[in-house]
């Protein structure tokens, strides 16, 4: 498949826009100094904290999973049976739990993951959602692929 441009100039933070890639969604989510910041405190509760058996490009296996950390680039397939999870960025979100920190939930399942994609402990999903390959054309331009 072809690469796709994603624009980001209009994304504000903590909205996720989606493009599609080879037929499947990528996800965009700027992600806000809070979110970040929740990122590192969930290290103990998540089946792959570092990436280490999940599926990112080198250079996206760091702490935000990102080439830049405000924005995280993912593709929006669940690594169990291939549903659409949610985005549920607020903390606490009613349908996931009182301790959610924000991320996103599978309905079909029930597997969820962090602002990072990263899967947490005691889900069907075996691996954290995969990172396709991409970088910044300019600023305000992603490309996919
Ligand atoms: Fe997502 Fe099963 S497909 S939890």
């Amino acid at each position: 498949g072809a690469p796709v441009n994603a624009d980001i100039s209009k994304l504000q933070p903590g909205q996720m826009l989606t493009v599609e890639w080879r037929g499947k969604p990528v996800w965009i989510v700027r992600r806000t100094p809070e979110m970040l910041a929740a990122l590192p405190k969930l290290d103990e509760e998540l089946r792959d904290p570092a990436s280490s058996e999940s599926d990112q490009p080198q250079y996206c296996q760091n702490a935000t999973r990102a080439v830049k950390e405000e924005y995280l680039v993912v593709v929006g397939v669940c690594t169990h049976l291939g549903c659409a999870p949610l985005y549920r960025p607020a903390i606490g979100s009613p349908d996931v739990g009182e301790d959610w920190q924000g991320g996103f939930f599978c309905p079909c399942h029930g597997s969820r993951f962090d602002l990072a994609g990263r899967v947490f402990k005691a889900v069907p999903a075996p691996t954290n959602l995969e990172i396709p390959p991409y970088h910044f054309v300019t600023d305000s331009i992603v490309r996919i692929g």
